[in-house]
């Protein structure tokens, strides 16, 4: 006679064709359990999509705090003209420098866009330091001749004064708008200094616009702090027609 015993075998997952047992993992951190492939699986995708939306999340935090003015914000890259002569190797170095904008932003490399008015320095300082923020970069986009006029008003106080060359030392990318524009005092000079020095110091890139070209940039700035400027940054010339004259003539 022959009997036959049952043993249960081990559950197995249909899907996945696991043993089905408790198990420990970890995920960045979070320990979790799973019996299967398959519950492996979803919990790690439901992890990265946690993780996905906090970058998003932070993203938008780091672009509402850019203040980046609302014309340029909507404003591409791909909106830039090159049917001016020289135009296309100013924008061929810009892109150069976004394609590379991690390394960059980690060695503190920065860039002098200079050139006459309504040629695109603010356009294309304002598309890098985007492309800096969609990796997760934080940025500030700063007006040199409102920051001077701060500086040299008698209200601007050893506080408020303190606050705004913190965040401006302290943000990952800054662009100076205008660099050359508001009025050049002792109190700015030493200020800027303060500022450009630091970020120099710190390895943290600034995107200058100005319409000056290097030469005369120098003489304003000085050499301590062109020096350092000079050091660390890529030079993008830019010439032509004003933009905006074209656009309000309709282009004739
Ligand atoms: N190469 C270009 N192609 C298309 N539009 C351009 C180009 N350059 C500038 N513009 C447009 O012209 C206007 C002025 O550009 P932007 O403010 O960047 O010039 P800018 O060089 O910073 O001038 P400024 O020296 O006066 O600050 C913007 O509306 C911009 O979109
Ligand atoms: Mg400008
Ligand atoms: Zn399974």
């Amino acid at each position: 006679m022959t009997t036959l015993t049952f043993v249960s075998g081990p559950n197995i997952c249909p899907e996945c064709g696991d043993v089905i047992e408790t198990r420990i993992a970890e995920h960045r951190g979070i320990i979790f359990v799973y019996r299967c492939r398959c519950e492996y699986n979803e919990r790690i995708k439901l992890y990265e999509e946690i993780e996905e939306e906090e970058r998003r999340r932070k993203i938008q935090n780091i672009f509402e705090g850019a203040k980046i003015p609302r014309r340029y914000a909507s404003l591409d890259i791909k909106d830039f003209d090159t049917s001016r002569p020289g135009a296309e190797d100013a924008l061929k170095k810009v892109l150069q420098y976004i394609e590379n904008i991690e390394e960059n932003v980690k060695e503190g490399k920065g860039m002098v866009l200079w050139g006459g008015t309504g040629t695109g320095k603010t356009l294309l300082a304002v598309a890098t330091l985007k492309a800096a923020m969609n990796r997760g970069y934080t940025g500030l986009f700063q007006n040199a001749p409102e920051l001077m006029y701060h500086f040299n008003s008698t209200y601007s106080t050893a506080e408020t004064e303190r606050d705004i060359i913190d965040a401006l030392r302290n943000v990952d990318v800054l662009v100076l708008d205008d660099l050359d524009k508001g009025k050049w005092t002792e109190k700015v000079s030493e200020r800027i200094y303060v500022i450009i020095n630091a970020r120099y110091g710190g390895v943290k890139p600034t995107l200058i616009t100005t319409n000056l070209d290097p030469r005369s940039l120098l003489e304003l700035v000085g050499e301590p702090i062109f020096d350092r400027i000079r050091e660390c940054s890529i030079f993008v010339g830019l010439s032509g027609e004003s933009f905006r004259k074209k656009k309000a003539t309709g282009g004739k």
